[in-house]
């Protein structure tokens, strides 16, 4: 259960890798990259934080790796244990969850960081990430780049998705809003329908800012080790649409 969120992909989760396709396994491919770049070997253990339908994970596990999943919906760990079977996942929050054990790599993929709305919460979910962490671990984040919503930036306040797929067929508009004060970005997306009936959702999402995003994970004991706002993970002005942080624990 998720407080400031309704979702259709949420409640049905084989719908949702097919509204985000990934048809060259994208995210893997750049996450292999990364740890190329920042670790001296591959990594033999990965938790992923807010894990969803376990694609990543499942893409990883391939290289031989053991894989933990976590998230916050019970609907996702189902459908995810269900599909790979090869990965571990389990149900819990990013803000509170202790394993008691430690992982060479721990991912927080495609926003799922932003969902932690305030200071206190985010403050949380970094404890989390150092709990699972040694010496040497590399932390992986991937969320909208707040820098982007700054004059020069990609940000677009509407976007229409046209969706066919799964036997749900329907265009999806999203109109995006903001809560400046509380830092929040609010999507509010209608699907309409082929019969046309229309469905809203909607999700509020905390937006983080790159040295922002600095100062919590030096607190929680993490150095920077790369910013990105491409997944070929090449240094540009960071005023691209998404953000990819690499940050090593210092233990
Ligand atoms: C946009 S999805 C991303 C899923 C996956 N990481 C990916 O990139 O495909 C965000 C995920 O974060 C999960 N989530 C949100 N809040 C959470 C929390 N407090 N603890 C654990 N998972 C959470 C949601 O249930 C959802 O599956």
């Amino acid at each position: 259960m998720l407080n400031n969120v309704e979702n259709i992909l949420y409640r049905r989760p084989e719908l949702y890798d097919l509204f985000y396709p990934e048809p060259n396994d994208e995210t893997p491919s750049m996450l292999r990259r990364a740890f190329a770049k920042h670790l001296p070997s591959p990594p033999k253990s990965i938790l992923d934080i807010g894990c969803g339908t376990g694609r990543d994970l499942a893409s990883l596990a391939r290289d031989g790796a053991k894989c933990v999943g976590i998230d916050a919906l019970a609907e996702m760990v189902s459908f995810a244990s269900s599909r790979h079977a090869h990965v571990s996942f389990l149900n819990g929050d990013m803000r509170s969850i202790r394993l008691g054990q430690t992982f060479d790599a721990v991912l927080c993929m495609g926003s799922a960081l932003m969902y932690a709305l305030t200071n206190t919460d985010l403050r949380a979910t970094f404890q989390t990430f150092a709990s699972h962490s040694h010496s040497g671990s590399l932390l992986f984040l991937d969320v909208n780049n707040a820098a982007a919503c700054l004059p020069g930036g990609m940000f677009r306040r509407e976007l229409r998705n046209e969706f066919n797929a799964g036997g749900f067929r329907a265009v999806a508009t999203m109109l995006f809003d903001f809560d400046y004060r509380r830092q929040v970005m609010i999507r509010r997306r209608t699907w309409k329908l082929e019969d046309e009936e229309t469905i809203e959702d909607f999700c509020e999402y905390r937006l983080l800012f790159p040295a922002e995003l600095e100062a919590f994970l030096d607190d929680a004991g993490f150095g920077v080790v790369g910013m990105y706002d491409n997944q070929q993970l090449m240094d540009t002005p960071l005023n691209g649409l998404r953000l990819y942080v690499t940050a090593m624990f210092r233990g």
